[in-house]
């Protein structure tokens, strides 16, 4: 499913993204900002950020 119309960023785009991060840098915040970053994305309208954050959460909890 399409999170990020603006970059055309899916939810599975995203827990790649963040999983990749926390296994490189485990102390790096998964703050949408940084997960834009981590794919080579940045935020436009920022409507998708609320998204970014429950996935990210998700992805911490596992
Ligand atoms: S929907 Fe993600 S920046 Fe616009």
């Amino acid at each position: 499913m399409v999170i990020c119309s603006c970059n055309v960023i899916s939810d599975s785009d995203i827990r790649a993204a963040a999983e990749e991060l926390v296994n490189r840098s485990p102390d790096t915040k998964l703050s949408a900002l940084n997960l834009l970053a981590e794919m080579g994305c940045q935020p436009d309208c920022c409507g998708c950020v609320p998204q970014f954050k429950r996935i990210a959460r998700e992805t911490l909890i596992k």
